[in-house]
């Protein structure tokens, strides 16, 4: 089976789980990208290249709801080495602003090296002559490079989900070098913001000597390498039609009702992560009910925490410490079936997470750093009666598209405890008139326009047409 267009990422959109009974079976895979990239790969019919999760070996291609699925299997030497070790306890971490200390090790490098090329080589397989790869995400950085050594006759495409960091950062990575030109093998380099594409753009000036020009890269060899931002959304219209459906109602209803019918809800959603800002936010709430300025008889703060790389240490001690606070808040503050926070760490379908953005008043999302944050446009997307307030941290890529949320620094608590109280008090016209401007933001650019901009202009700069694209 050979695809015009082929999707590569480090994960499959399902993720192999066993089962309580012992059998196996699958699961929609965590995080930002999967949401984004599967309703666009449905309308494609392209093939999709990932991990399963897990480490069971000789998985063949399959089908799975539609989509054409290639495995790229794992060792579970290489899971901790490649996975858990350089993607997400080296990359991760530095690309975050170092909220954590990334680790730098040389045996996880050699590893991330060649599970690269693992990748690449199951691309070049699967790639139709002429055809268009598109490579996706940290994990993958040096596949572009290695890919068109195997297959020039392609168009190569990358995109990076979560933020480039300035070069002053980037500069610690001992393989810094590698990484950038192993990007530069794509022919588009995209990014969700146009800062992280000049970050880019710069480090490749300073640090592999090539000419730059705006957001073009002049290789020695002839070839013209684009970087330009391209800020990911959601199907926005699947999200709000599952909002509008009888049964989400219901369900948000009976999520009230199970929480004694408080006034106001707030809600967070965050994969489990220390880029989030979780612990901070449930800091400056349990200081309001402290306070008095909110009261457990009326409000309460549901925070859904999706289990998130369990294995990695800065992971478990984030959840231990979650575990610890939100114990602390609800034993001091709570009352007989009256939690402050309502903690759920469990990840839920898409038919709930919507009853839950319904049901919330006030939805907090306060990363420290965040590529985007797909969480805040798809509460917009499901508040079509145009009220609901949403508090969002500066450094989530979304802030600059979402400019009338209430805009929060996550690092100065009183800042955020002030927001929390003026989303929470807003009359509601004014919470409708900036909804409603969030609503026409993200209806406007849903996650079909960034495929569509991307894939276009990827198609543009291949056949050499390239203008100087946007962002840089
Ligand atoms: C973020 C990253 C994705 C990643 C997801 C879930 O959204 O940008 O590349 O897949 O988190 O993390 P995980 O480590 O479970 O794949």
């Amino acid at each position: 089976m050979q695809s015009e267009l082929v999707v590569v990422a480090n994960r499959l959109p399902v993720d192999r789980v066993t089962m309580s009974d012992g059998t196996s079976g699958w699961r929609k895979s965590p995080g930002g990208l999967v949401s984004a990239l599967e309703p666009v790969l449905r309308r494609q019919d392209g093939v999709w290249v990932g991990w399963p999760g897990g480490t069971e070996s000789g998985l063949e291609p399959f089908e799975d709801d539609g989509l054409h699925l290639v495995p790229v299997s794992l060792s579970a030497q290489e899971v901790e080495e490649f996975y858990e070790g350089f993607a997400n306890a080296t990359l991760w971490p530095l690309y975050h602003d170092v909220v954590a200390k990334p680790e730098f090790h040389r045996e996880w490098w050699d590893s991330y090296q060649s599970i690269n090329r693992r990748f690449a080589q199951r691309c070049a397989e699967v790639a139709a002559e002429g055809g268009t790869v598109w490579v996706q995400d940290y994990q993958l950085q040096l596949v572009p490079a290695m890919l068109r050594e195997l297959r020039p006759d392609l168009r190569i495409g990358f995109y990076l989900h979560i933020p480039f960091p300035p070069s002053e950062l980037f500069q610690q990575l001992p393989w810094r070098r590698q990484i950038l030109e192993g990007l530069l093998g794509a022919d588009l380099v995209g990014f969700q913001t146009p800062a992280a594409a000049q970050n880019f753009v710069r480090l490749v000036r300073q640090r592999v000597g090539h000419r730059t020009q705006r957001s073009q890269v002049h290789l020695p060899d002839g070839r013209t390498v684009h970087a330009a931002a391209y800020p990911i959304s959601i199907d926005y219209a699947g999200f709000e039609e599952l909002a509008r459906s009888e049964s989400v109602n219901q369900r948000a209803k009976e999520i009230r009702q199970m929480l004694g019918d408080p006034a106001k809800i707030f809600l967070g959603v965050d994969r489990l992560d220390y880029t989030k800002g979780i612990y901070a936010r449930l800091r400056a709430y349990g200081e309001l009910v402290r306070e008095g300025e909110i009261d457990v008889e009326d409000s309460v703060f549901i925070q859904v925490a999706v289990p998130s790389r369990e294995q990695v240490e800065q992971y478990r001690l984030l959840r231990d410490e979650i575990d610890r606070l939100v114990g602390r808040l609800n034993g001091d503050l709570g009352q007989i079936g009256r939690p402050a926070i309502a903690y759920l760490h469990s990840s839920y379908p898409r038919e709930e997470m919507a009853a839950m953005y319904r049901a919330a008043d006030v939805m907090v999302v306060t990363p420290y750093r965040d590529g985007m944050n797909l969480v805040a446009k798809e509460y917009v997307a499901c508040r079509f009666e145009d009220d609901g307030a949403l508090v969002l941290s500066e450094f989530a890529g979304a802030a600059e598209e979402l400019r009338q949320a209430w805009l929060v620094n996550p690092y100065d608590l009183n800042g955020m405890k002030s927001a929390f109280l003026e989303a929470f008090r807003a009359s509601p016209k004014e919470r409708s008139r900036r909804m409603r401007a969030m609503r026409r933001q993200v209806s406007r650019n849903d996650v079909a326009a960034w495929a569509a901009r991307f894939l276009t202009d990827l198609a543009d700069v291949g056949a050499g047409r390239g203008h100087d694209l946007n962002g840089a």
